[in-house]
């Protein structure tokens, strides 16, 4: 579809363009990466895997205890690594676009998965986890927002039975350390490089009633 020229105004921009008989050139056309995943066009990293990500997979335990989730899943990289890991019994992935879920439950259609169209911040498993992986989201709109991973931290921290675990990555520079120790005992770095760090962190502090 060819645009006309952009006329832009405060927030806003303004293109036209010759309409067609249907909307069939509108579809967004799925991505083919590494020959494995699919994205659709506008999800997180929807040109192949993130560098961060990449790192959190190759620093994940060798074995899993039974009941894991995934949050903030995207188009699902993250969520194969972690099925390849023996122990897996039950993988829920939660996302909260729906195009990158889309691309997730055609990527993965391992049968110990389960899709949530959800906010991560917000969602309840139906049990107490074993692990929890994440590369939290960090932008809410265009703006920088730690508070968003933040809130993922302390989600995930209800969701964790006592002896579980979380495993994060995040760029170096947001400072989820408070958020951390106030949901955690003890976390870590146990990977990472000059811009990503993945922490492991264990012991979820139990909320008072
Ligand atoms: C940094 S990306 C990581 C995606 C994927 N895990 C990966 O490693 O490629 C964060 C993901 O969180 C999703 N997200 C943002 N806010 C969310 C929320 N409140 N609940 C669930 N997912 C959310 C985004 O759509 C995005 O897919």
């Amino acid at each position: 579809m060819d645009l006309s020229e952009s006329l832009s105004k405060a927030h806003g921009k303004l293109a036209s363009f010759k309409a067609g008989p249907d909307f069939s050139d509108w579809a967004a056309v799925p991505r083919q990466i590494e020959g494995v995943f699919q994205t659709l066009p506008g999800v997180f990293s929807a040109d192949g895997p993130d560098r961060g990500s990449v790192l959190l997979a190759k620093a994940l335990p060798a074995k899993f205890g039974g009941k894991v989730a995934d949050l903030g899943a995207g188009w699902g990289y993250l969520a194969r690594a972690i099925l390849g890991h023996p122990g897996v019994k039950r993988l829920d992935l939660v996302e909260a676009e729906a195009d990158a879920l889309t691309s997730a439950r055609v990527n993965i259609t391992d049968e110990r998965a389960r899709f949530h169209w959800a906010d991560a911040t917000t969602f309840r498993p139906d049990t107490q986890l074993d692990a929890v992986v994440m590369n939290p989201p960090f932008h809410h709109g265009r703006d920088a927002d730690p508070a968003l991973g933040a809130a993922f931290i302390q989600a995930a921290r209800r969701m964790l039975a006592p002896s579980g675990a979380l495993w994060l990555v995040a760029n170096r520079h947001l400072p989820y350390d408070a958020a951390l120790t106030a949901a955690f005992l003890e976390h870590r770095e146990v990977a990472g490089d000059g811009a990503f760090r993945v922490i492991h962190a264990i012991k979820p502090i139990r909320a008072k009633p």
